[in-house]
């Protein structure tokens, strides 16, 4: 019995992997990413780098204790986050739970852009990341999804 129900378990996850390695992320809408270059431009690139290349250093915490801006391209570790994930980082800000300060270094842009400009920017830093990175982070979204409440964009 044992043995027929580990032979199943291992059916499943070989077919799970064929799934996975499957499933292709969706064309970019190139007009949503141009929109989101544009807001990334305006509201991001000051602090994360003209063409989202971070901060020099920015795995290194500062004198503050505070890690530096971290690039969104394929070197950074952005395309890691569920779109639910980004988009909750972008709205209500954030800061690593070890930095050695209590403000956000990451500051919410919630009142700021509307849910659409955070799907566009999300969508343009999507743009820079690996076929393999968008693969993984699509697995993260089909899990944890933009909210409901905004439009459903790749
Ligand atoms: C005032 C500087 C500043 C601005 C402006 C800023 N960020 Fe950040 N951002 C940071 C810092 C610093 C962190 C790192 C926080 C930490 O990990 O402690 C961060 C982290 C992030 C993260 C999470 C880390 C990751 O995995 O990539 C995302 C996503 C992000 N920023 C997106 C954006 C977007 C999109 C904008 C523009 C709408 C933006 N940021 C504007 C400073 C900034």
């Amino acid at each position: 019995m044992a043995k027929v129900l580990l032979a199943l378990c291992m059916g499943v996850a070989a077919s799970t992997t064929v799934w996975a390695a499957q499933v292709s992320p969706p064309v970019l809408d190139s007009e949503r990413v141009k929109e989101g270059q544009g807001i990334y431009r305006q509201y991001c690139s000051s602090c994360h780098g003209g063409n989202a290349e971070g901060a020099l250093d920015w795995r290194e915490p500062n004198e503050q204790g505070e890690l530096p801006p971290p690039p969104h391209n394929q070197e950074g570790h952005t395309w890691r986050h569920s779109d639910a994930d980004l988009y909750e980082m972008i709205a209500k800000g954030w800061r690593d739970p070890f930095n050695e300060t209590d403000h956000l270094t990451m500051p919410p842009f919630g009142e700021i852009l509307a849910p659409e400009e955070i799907e566009a920017v999300v969508t343009y830093l999507k743009s820079l990341w690996t076929e393999e990175q968008r693969r993984y982070q699509l697995q993260e979204s089909l899990k944890e999804p933009f909210p409901a409440a905004t439009k459903q964009n790749p």
